[in-house]
Parts: C-alpha cells; sequence; structure tokens
C-alpha cells in the first residue's frame, strides 16, 4: 500500500474515495514536511500511538504548534478498534431523544480524544429527501426541527461547554454539509442542487443554524453545487449567511478534493491554483487534504489575489480551536488512559439503550412480542442476522466479542430456546441461489422464521456496500436476492417475522403486504443485536419512531410528509400514491389514548405565543415510551405552505393506567414564513395544531386558534 502512494496519479487520487494519498508523495516524506511546520492538521489517524508520533514530529517544528486531528465519528469513534459503536445517526433520530443523542455524543468525545483526535466530522444537518443516496443513514432524516434537535444534541456533547472551560475531554463538533447534499438529482451523490431560497430557508438551513447557535465550532461545504454556485466557492453562503447572519464564529473547512472540483468537475476555475484562491476569498479557511493548497495561497497573498487579512482569520480560528482544546499544554495521550476510556461500561449501556429506543416496529399482526414456550425452534436467516452490517457507515469491523449481532442477542435473551442458523453469507451482492433456495427446506423444521436482511454499509467492504457513501441506488427494493430469500422461507408456510438492518429506507411493500411483523432496525450499533432480541420477546416494548417518510417505490420520490398540498391532488393510474410508512410513525406493544387538545387561547395577537395540553394515557398493561409529536398547518397564506409541520415532541414513559399531561407552547417563530419578498412574516388568520403518536392524519387529532 505504502508504494501505491508514491505512484498515485492526481486522477486516481481525486477518485479515490478512502484514502488521501498525494501523488508522488509518500508517507516518510510527509514525517519530514510535519517537522518542517508544513502540515497542521490530519485526518483519519486510527489510535493513539500513530497520533502521539505525529505530536512528536510536529514539537521539532520551529513554532511547535500542535497537530489538530479530525476523524468521522459519526456514531462513536467507529473507524477505530475497541470502540463503542452507536446507531447510525437515522437510528439516533428514530429514538425522538435528544438527551440520550447528547450523552452518546459525549461519550464518543471521550473515545475520540483516548486516540488522539480531537474533531469529530459531524453532526451530518443533511435534510434526506430521497432514499436512492446512499448517505441516508448517515442523517437525521427529513425534518427541519428533529434535524436541528438531534444536530444540536451531538454539537453540546461533542463540545461541552469548552469555550468557557477548555479540557481535554472535548472535541471540536463539524456540523455538514452546506447544502442541499440530501436531496441530489438522480439520488447520485455530489449531483447537483436546484432549490428555491425559499427551500433552502424554510428547509434546510434550520438545523445549520441550530448548530451554529449551540457553538459548532467548524462547519464542512458539501460537494454539491446551489443554484449553479458549487459549495466551495460560495460566498454568499460562507460569508453573508453564516458568518452574517447566523454569527458563525469558527472555521469553515472544504470536503474531500472539493476545491479540487471547482476545477474539474464544476469547471468554474480554469486551474486548481485558482480553484484555491478563489475558495479562500469566498470564506473557506482550511483545506481538508490534498497537495499544492498552500503554494497556491502563498501566491495569492503575494500577488494580491488574497487579502493577508483573510489568511489571518483563518489561521487565526484554527489556532484559537488548538488552544481551547489544550492541546499546547497536552499534546500527547497517555495509554492508560486510552485503554480505561474505550469501549467503556458505560458508553456500552447508552449504546445499548440508544438502540433499543431507536427501533422500531413497523407491523404487528399479534405475533410480537414471542411468546418463548410457543416457539421452540426458530430459524435464524438473512445476510444481516449475523454480520456487522449493523455497525453502519464510518464504522469498522470491531474484535470479536465486541459485537452482538442478531443471532447472538437472540441466543442471549431466550437461552431456552432453539436458533437453527441457516448462513446464507453476509454478501448482499454475492448471494448463492442455493443457499437461498435451501431456505425454503430449513424453514420446515422450525415453528418460526425470522429473516434479518436490508443493506450493506461498511466501507472496508466498497465494492462489496449496497448503502453508504458514494452507493447510490437506482431503486429502493432490498438488493441481491433477499426478497426471494424471504418469499422463499414465506413459502414454507412457517410463520415468519422480517427484521431490517439497513442505512435507507426501504420499499418493502410485499413483506408490509403479507409478513406479520416487521421491525426497522436501521443499522443498531455494537449491540444492536441484543435490542432486536429484546424487542422480539418483548423484554422491552419498542418505541422508535420514523424520522422520514417510505415510500413504496422509488416512482414516488419525492415523498416528505411536510409537503405541499397539490402534491397529492391526482394519484397515480396505477398502484397506491399513500407512502408505505409515514413520518413519525412507530408501534407500540401497549395502546396510548390522548384526550381531546385544548388551547390556551382561541384568538391572539401576531407575535403572541399559545399553548395547547392535552393528556396522554397508558390503557395497556405494559409500560412504554410513547413520541408525542405537535405539528402546525398555516390554514390559509399568501403563498403555499406545507399541509403540516413538525414544530415539537417529546418522549414520555408511561406504566400501564398512568396519565400525564403534556404541554407544548408554539412560539411566534413557529407560526412566522417567509413572503412574497422573503420577509420573515406572521400573517393574521387560522392555525390548525395536531398532536398526536404520528404524522398520518388518522393519529392526529386538531384544534385551531385565529392570529389576528
Ligand atoms: C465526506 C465527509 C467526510 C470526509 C472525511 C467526505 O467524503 O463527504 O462527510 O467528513 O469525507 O472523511
Amino acid at each position: 500500500m505504502r508504494s501505491s502512494e508514491k505512484n498515485m496519479t492526481i486522477e486516481e487520487m481525486q477518485k479515490s474515495h478512502a484514502r488521501g494519498f498525494y501523488p508522488g508523495l509518500h508517507s516518510s516524506q510527509v514525517e519530514k514536511m510535519v517537522e518542517q511546520g508544513l502540515i497542521g492538521s490530519f485526518l483519519h489517524v486510527l489510535d493513539y500511538q500513530e497520533a502521539n508520533y505525529l505530536q512528536s514530529l510536529a514539537q521539532k517544528s520551529r513554532l511547535q504548534i500542535p497537530l489538530l486531528i479530525g476523524i468521522d465519528a459519526i456514531h462513536g469513534n467507529g473507524l477505530c478498534q475497541n470502540v463503542t459503536i452507536y446507531p447510525t445517526p437515522i437510528g439516533q433520530a428514530s429514538s425522538f431523544n435528544p438527551e440520550l443523542v447528547e450523552e452518546a455524543s459525549c461519550q464518543t468525545a471521550y473515545e475520540v480524544r483516548a486516540t488522539g483526535a480531537h474533531w469529530a466530522f459531524t453532526p451530518n444537518v443533511d435534510i434526506a429527501r430521497d432514499p436512492r443516496w446512499g448517505r441516508v443513514g448517515e442523517t437525521f432524516g427529513e425534518d427541519p426541527v428533529l434535524v436541528s434537535r438531534m444536530g444540536v444534541a451531538t454539537v453540546k456533547g461533542l463540545q461541552g461547554d469548552m469555550w468557557n472551560h477548555p479540557r481535554d475531554t472535548f472535541v471540536l463538533a463539524c456540523v455538514k454539509h452546506l447544502v442541499g447534499g440530501g436531496q441530489p438529482v438522480n439520488g447520485l451523490n455530489i449531483a447537483p442542487l436546484d432549490v428555491s431560497e425559499r427551500t433552502l430557508r424554510e428547509i434546510f438551513f434550520p438545523p445549520f443554524q441550530a448548530a451554529v447557535d449551540a457553538g459548532a465550532f467548524t462547519l464542512m461545504m458539501a460537494h454539491n453545487e446551489t443554484n449553479g454556485i458549487p459549495a466551495h466557492a460560495d460566498q454568499w453562503l460562507m460569508e453573508d449567511v453564516v458568518r452574517g447572519e447566523w454569527g458563525f464564529e469558527g472555521f469553515i473547512v472544504s470536503d474531500w478534493m472539493d476545491i479540487e472540483r471547482l476545477h474539474n468537475e464544476h469547471r468554474t476555475a480554469e486551474t486548481i491554483e485558482e480553484a484555491f484562491v478563489t475558495s479562500v476569498n469566498a470564506g473557506m479557511d482550511m483545506h481538508m487534504h490534498g497537495p499544492h493548497f498552500f503554494e497556491a495561497i502563498v501566491e495569492g497573498v503575494r500577488s494580491g489575489r488574497i487579502p493577508e487579512k483573510r489568511v489571518d482569520q483563518a489561521v487565526g480560528k484554527i489556532l484559537e480551536s488548538k488552544f481551547r482544546l489544550g492541546l499546547f499544554e497536552h499534546p500527547y495521550v497517555e495509554p492508560a488512559v486510552s485503554d480505561s476510556i474505550l469501549f467503556h461500561a458505560e458508553h456500552r449501556r447508552t449504546a445499548l439503550e440508544l438502540s433499543r429506543q431507536s427501533i422500531v416496529l413497523l407491523k404487528n399482526d399479534g405475533i410480537l412480542p414471542l411468546d418463548p414456550s410457543r416457539y421452540r425452534n426458530i430459524l435464524v436467516t438473512g445476510p444481516n442476522a449475523h454480520s456487522h452490517a449493523q455497525l453502519g457507515d464510518w464504522a469498522a469491523s470491531q474484535p470479536e466479542g465486541n459485537t452482538i449481532t442478531v443471532l447472538d442477542g437472540l441466543r442471549k435473551t431466550a437461552p431456552q430456546t432453539n436458533f437453527v442458523f441457516h448462513d446464507v453469507g453476509w454478501n448482499i451482492r454475492k448471494m448463492d441461489e442455493s443457499r437461498v433456495k435451501a431456505a425454503t427446506a430449513a424453514a420446515r423444521g422450525c415453528d418460526l422464521a425470522i429473516v434479518v436482511v436490508g443493506e450493506y454499509s461498511l466501507r472496508e467492504h466498497w465494492m462489496d456496500k449496497t448503502c453508504g457513501e458514494n452507493t447510490d441506488r437506482s431503486d429502493i427494493h432490498l438488493p441481491g436476492l433477499q426478497q426471494q430469500l424471504v418469499e422463499a422461507v414465506y413459502a414454507s408456510g412457517t410463520p415468519t417475522i422480517v427484521v431490517l438492518i439497513n442505512g435507507r429506507p426501504l420499499g418493502v411493500q410485499w413483506i408490509a403486504e403479507n409478513i406479520p411483523a416487521l421491525i426497522e432496525a436501521w443499522e443498531p450499533g455494537s449491540f444492536g443485536g441484543q435490542a432486536v432480541a429484546e424487542i422480539l420477546f418483548g423484554e422491552v416494548n419498542p418505541s422508535g419512531k420514523l424520522p422520514l417518510t417510505i415510500p413504496r417505490h422509488v416512482g414516488q420520490i419525492q415523498m416528505t410528509y411536510n409537503r405541499k398540498n397539490t402534491l397529492s391532488s391526482f394519484q397515480y393510474a396505477f398502484g397506491e400514491s399513500t407512502p408505505l410508512y409515514e413520518f413519525g410513525y412507530g408501534l407500540s406493544y401497549t395502546d396510548f389514548a390522548y384526550s381531546a387538545p385544548e388551547l390556551s387561547r382561541q384568538e391572539i395577537p401576531a407575535g403572541d405565543p399559545v399553548t395547547v395540553k392535552f393528556t396522554v394515557t397508558n390503557c395497556g398493561d405494559r409500560a412504554g415510551d410513547q413520541v408525542v409529536q405537535c405539528y402546525l398547518r398555516d390554514d390559509y397564506s399568501s403563498v403555499t405552505r406545507l399541509i403540516k409541520e413538525l414544530k415539537d415532541f417529546r418522549r414520555i414513559t408511561l406504566q400501564p393506567g398512568e396519565s400525564r399531561l403534556v404541554e407544548f407552547t408554539l412560539n411566534p417563530d413557529d407560526m412566522a414564513f417567509y413572503d412574497r419578498s422573503m420577509n420573515r412574516i406572521i400573517e393574521p388568520g387560522i392555525f390548525t395544531v395536531m398532536i398526536g403518536s404520528s404524522s398520518r392524519d388518522q393519529d392526529l387529532q386538531t384544534v385551531s386558534f385565529r392570529v389576528n
């Protein structure tokens, strides 16, 4: 591998997704450059030994400025070894539990520091509006309010109170990718975005602004262009919006080879040097990696094309972060500290709890929870039943024993039951037809079959994955022979349930129609298999809710709950027009009843808040969590509005028979929108408040107030 880095061409490097080799440059020369003070930052250093070594080289440089080391620790410090891996962000969002996400992020910060890094390239607050896109799993879904809450929780957990109390347990957060990568043309990563300023401001900007308000110190620009301007050259975005309107005070970093892309793909810069100058002048502070940047910037300043103060501003912020992180005092990681922090028992507990809360029960005709006395022999099969797929993108396979797969979890949770594993291999792209067919026979001898299917996102098998970064799809059916597998097992006549482990929504209509129980586990992390098993056997009552809409098939894209009214004026000529599962939806083993909502006032002057309250009761015989949701609609307005928008939510725990009074306050900003001249205003008229257990109309109760 080390020789290939030197022989790599510029083109090969630009196409390389995972490794930042520089053509003509060997890693041994990099060591020299650090000693010369020519490199100030690294990414993807995977253990503290290497980090300490690099820091020791930096200490030999003239100014002895410590290195800032970044890594994609987006659901735990997953690219490293022996670390805690939490559910991927789409699962975290399904928990609708920002406090727990904050706790997981705080623990992640400890594990990042323990491997010698100081900067996590997260939260990814892209709004996901196209399930073909491979990166949906690393987002918090489709809703601006939910994504904002989760993004803020991540920033708070990672950065803590670093700005007031610098400590070596916090890391820098990096809110990304500004903007709009989650709605790429044709679902393909990096593809352009053409969108109105209204949609940018209503849908895509709020989570970024919320993360900036919460103190996120770094921000990463998006690969894509928006309305003809590549993000990496967009002065309006970086200077006017981010720094001007939002008051961002940290530094902006480029994404992988994206400044170069201004020249070689967007073709807005005639040379790579020009691309560097343009991007820095537009507001870019740090180049993620790649050769020739340094020389181009020095030349740009010398020739007067880049004002020196622009460079001072960028460098000043990067230095500030190194001071705040305490790197000048403590550039090294103590080995004993590292070993005691990674995969800490408390972190493992949080990861398991977050998995439990992230799993969504989509269908249950009464077969769940499983009665162990009824099912003695259970077939377990499917590519994801006993594989590391559950760790998700931006994670590496972990040492033996650190991951509890669904098969492991079942054996642990129901030790009296005989689980028969029919192995069809982990590789979804290379499924063997004969093993798929043999599943019918395997199921025949059993009382129940659990089929675990979905997608595979681990980047260590870049050519074999079906999901994750740069693995986009032209349809959203189960890939490989998995549909055939489910149908083969079902054909045996043995009762069958399906568990999905996947990073993007899948249009599993046949399964939803034919299989009695369906669980969406997303990519639930190190202990995901245990959480799935506990839910199947009723030790845990499922409580996750969908953070996005699941369409039936690609023809329905773009399908989000927060749509305009005319989007459903007509129906498709064939097949159904409705989604398969709606945003906010998820079942429990108990039932919850909502009282009629009451408003604090029926009429308010514009600018006043209004409060809605109601009682939620657990009417079943098991304790359970309910995610109570509050939506709002402006009934008539001078520009068209969305049919409903989530404004607030709360996860509550209720014992059997217990009731809880829930109150939400709708603030003036919740009622405001951008008028024809893009002024943010509140218009007089009727507003409808909707409260309930999902975004589906049948799960909501409404009440209205008038703004005068
Ligand atoms: C991704 C970023 C990531 C970076 C560094 C890029 O390809 O778009 O999200 O932080 O790589 O790994």
